[in-house]
């Protein structure tokens, strides 16, 4: 039973990349975020990485005064991340790995292995208010450690399912949507609000979005590309008719 509407959380990380490519102002992230709110997205996600190499610190302070949709927070589980985040105070956080030499965050968050120091980590969070959300990979251990700790949320990393549908290993990418699946139902039985997000794209999205647990898809990379082609608007536009046909 689908527990209610899809949620669909934009990523505007890659507004940002390209306006760093030349510095400068254009183009501009929170309004991005602006338009993205008035074509149907439910959230704004971004993330301010350590290296700062696409969202600055100002975005973060631009997009909360200008959002009134709930911003989702990306941040490593750093010292300098916690204090900005307690801070902002946004609506949610999200805890992912962070490597410096990585294009974009590869994993899940090793919970299982550092469940002591993220339960610590997390706690000022969530009694600031925000709802915290850790990205995993779809793994037992690791979403078992995640309610152990205290997260409401488990994001759920789709990069596996997507790279293996783009690579045409379809006998493989049907093993991992098995497995997301799996996962997704087991999360929503700890009492895990359950996200997944990363790759997504037109053609990838609606087996995920038909999974009754899934609350909510955050999409970034597929949709500011789509950009280029359709403009923002249609291209979420497209992206929510797909995610609302799936869920029937
Ligand atoms: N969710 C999380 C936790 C992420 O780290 C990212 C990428 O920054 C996304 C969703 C969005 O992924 P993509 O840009 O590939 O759609």
């Amino acid at each position: 039973m689908a527990k209610g509407r899809l949620r669909l959380g934009v990523n505007i990380d890659h507004v940002a990349t390209v306006r760093n490519a030349r510095g400068g102002a254009n183009p501009d992230p929170i309004r991005a975020a602006i338009l993205a709110q008035e074509a149907g997205a439910d959230g704004i996600t971004a993330h301010l990485r350590e290296d700062r190499r696409h969202i600055s610190d100002a975005d973060i302070e631009g997009l909360m005064a200008a959002l009134t949709l709930p911003l989702n927070f990306e941040m490593a589980a750093t010292d300098e991340m916690q204090k900005i985040a307690l801070r902002h105070k946004p609506h949610a956080v999200c805890i992912v790995p962070e490597k410096r030499e990585e294009r974009t965050t590869e994993g899940g968050l090793e919970v299982a292995r550092e469940e002591n120091r993220l339960a610590h980590f997390i706690a000022p969070l969530r009694d600031a208010g925000c709802r915290v959300s850790l990205f995993v990979a779809a793994d037992r251990p690791q979403i078992e450690s995640a309610a152990r700790i205290g997260a409401t949320i488990v994001e759920l990393h789709a990069g596996a399912y997507c790279d293996l549908h783009a690579e045409g290993h379809f006998v493989a990418r049907d093993a991992e949507l098995e497995r997301l699946r799996e996962m997704a139902t087991y999360a929503d039985s700890l009492g895990l609000e359950v996200h997944v997000g990363h790759g997504l794209a037109y053609d990838t999205v609606q087996p995920v979005a038909a999974f009754p647990e899934v609350m909510e898809l955050n999409i970034g990379h597929f949709l500011i590309g789509e950009a280029i082609f359709l403009g923002l608007a249609p291209a979420i536009a497209e992206m929510r008719r797909l995610m609302d046909t799936a869920r029937g």
